[in-house]
């Protein structure tokens, strides 16, 4: 997919313009009110008043129409996308579904060049170059194909050539452009890598896409495999992945866009390659998207290469505990109790809860060697977080309120929204164990909560954060895949901490 800007001038030009596909937006409300819209419905003879009498026009977000050989306008095709209602409180988020079903039905049109002037209908869901970022996100996720381990569903697409309408293009819409492309881009990057089958994408797989991914943008990585990550002590992680053959891997990927004395912001991820639970095994239905459990790894160096593609001025260091969670008669027992690299002991009541013992372990050396200024990290830590939320916001939970408010912030700006979770002392009676210092297990009651307070009592005096995307890191069902997410919510928040 090649975005390119183009500058037609006024709308009466644009009109005329050649392409496959002219694309545009209508608002719910009075569709033909925009200059747009009157431009083209002048040139072609009162064909959207026509579609409006007939009430064919789409209006609401995700509603398109494809209009072939429109008569007295430059374009082969017309697609026509509703714009959504305007009172809306998920505003923002509306706008990014009319964008993706405008994409989707894009590609589907077979247009080979397109003029995009989906942004050229103003709403008050959200602002112009909101709508530029949202489309060019849109664009290239409708695009994206998995098609490494089949035959391609298509020989020989040709790449499209998308233009969007540059008229009046402010400085702020060319930089929201740059910043959707390079959360686009990471967005395919975390999505492939979560799409890769677990006998492929293992741990040490992980560490080589990360090597690769820092040769390509300069990024300094290390990676810590037997007897160095041993040394480092990190006796939880290594428990949960002691029952597997394949060996556990630390990653560490900087991106350094500051001055070196400047305190990073650190993005730990869980990068379970495959989850079948351990000893305490899951049920085998569905047990195959067990390989989405490094979805938060994932992110992590998805966001990394974002922040490599903008340059961003601020450092980022990711860090990725990856290992399998496999049964095997070296793995550990329900009623182990193991010293975590924090000092802290935890009675393992449950082999399957082992996101946040690799992550205790992660957190608490993040503190240690690096001198973090905000740590967040991402897992797709449980299943109840799904019951809680379902697929639409991805769980937060944080020990500052000021860093709630900016992570919600970026989520709604970038419509890859979480929702703010509680993370009082109250729910930590539900972690007591007769014999440790902590169980790993706080029962049904809130437990997409009860495994955030478990990682609390690892983090110190730091600014932290911790998104559970369990319920949003990937789809089920005939569409099967990883989303990307949260990696466009993530750009926006460095974008915002870097313009600081
Ligand atoms: N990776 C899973 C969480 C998960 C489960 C994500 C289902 C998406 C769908 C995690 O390691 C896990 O197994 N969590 C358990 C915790 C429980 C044993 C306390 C869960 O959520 O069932
Ligand atoms: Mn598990
Ligand atoms: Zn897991």
């Amino acid at each position: 997919m090649d975005i390119q800007w183009q500058d037609v001038g006024d709308d009466a030009a644009l009109v005329q313009c050649e392409t496959d596909c002219l694309v545009m937006g209508l608002c719910e409300k009075n569709p033909l009110e925009s200059p747009l819209a009157e431009a083209i419905d002048q040139a072609s003879g009162g064909l959207l008043s026509r579609l409006q009498q007939t009430r064919e026009l789409p209006r609401k977000a995700g509603d398109t129409l494809l209009l072939h050989a429109p008569a007295g306008i430059g374009a082969k095709r017309l697609l026509l996308a509703g714009l959504g209602a305007s009172e809306k409180a998920d505003g923002a988020r509306s706008s990014l579904a009319a964008a993706r079903a405008a994409a989707a039905a894009l590609i589907a049109s077979r247009a080979v060049t397109a003029l995009w002037a989906l942004a050229e209908t103003p709403t008050n869901l959200c602002s112009r170059s909101q709508m530029l970022a949202f489309s060019v996100r849109a664009l290239h996720e409708a695009d994206y194909r998995f098609e490494q381990y089949r035959k391609p569903a298509e020989e020989s697409v040709p790449e499209r050539r998308v233009s969007l309408i540059a008229a009046a293009a402010d400085t702020q819409a060319r930089r929201s452009v740059r910043v959707a492309a390079a959360a686009a881009h990471g967005v395919a990057l975390t999505r492939d890598l979560g799409n890769t089958p677990p006998n492929v994408c293992t741990p040490r797989y992980l560490a080589e896409q990360a090597l690769a991914l820092g040769r390509d943008w300069e990024l300094a990585v290390e990676v810590f495999g037997g007897t160095e990550l041993e040394a480092l002590g990190l006796h939880a992680f290594q428990a949960v992945a002691q029952g597997s053959v394949e060996p556990p891997r630390l990653i560490v990927i900087r991106h350094q866009g500051g001055p070196p004395e400047q305190a990073p912001i650190v993005l730990v991820g869980k990068g379970v390659t495959f989850d079948a639970g351990g000893i305490s095994i899951k049920p085998s239905a569905g047990m195959d998207e067990m390989k989405f459990d490094m979805c938060g790894a994932a992110a992590v160096l998805g966001t990394l290469r974002a922040c490599a593609e903008l340059a961003l001025p601020v450092n980022v260091i990711g860090v990725v505990a990856a290992c399998e969670n496999m049964p095997g008669g070296r793995a550990q027992r329900p009623g182990d109790v193991i010293r975590s690299h924090s000092g802290k002991t935890i009675e393992v009541l449950d082999t399957d809860a082992e996101g946040r013992l690799l992550l205790c372990d992660a957190l608490s050396y993040v503190q240690q060697t690096l001198a973090p200024d905000t740590i967040i990290d991402l897992a797709t830590l449980t299943g109840s977080i799904v019951i809680a939320l379902g697929h639409v916001h991805s769980g937060l939970f944080v020990n500052r309120d000021p860093l709630a408010a900016a992570l919600l912030r970026a989520g709604e700006q970038s419509g890859d929204s979480a929702w703010w979770m509680p993370l009082d002392e109250d729910y930590q009676p539900q972690l007591k164990s007769t014999v440790a210092d902590l169980a790993n297990v706080g029962g049904r009651p809130g437990g997409s909560i009860t495994a955030a307070c478990f990682l609390a009592n690892f983090v110190g005096d730091v600014p932290w954060a911790h998104l559970d995307i369990a319920g949003t890191a990937w789809t089920s069902g005939a569409n099967k895949g990883g989303t990307g997410r949260p990696v466009p919510l993530l750009v926006q928040y460095l974008v915002d901490r870097a313009s600081l």
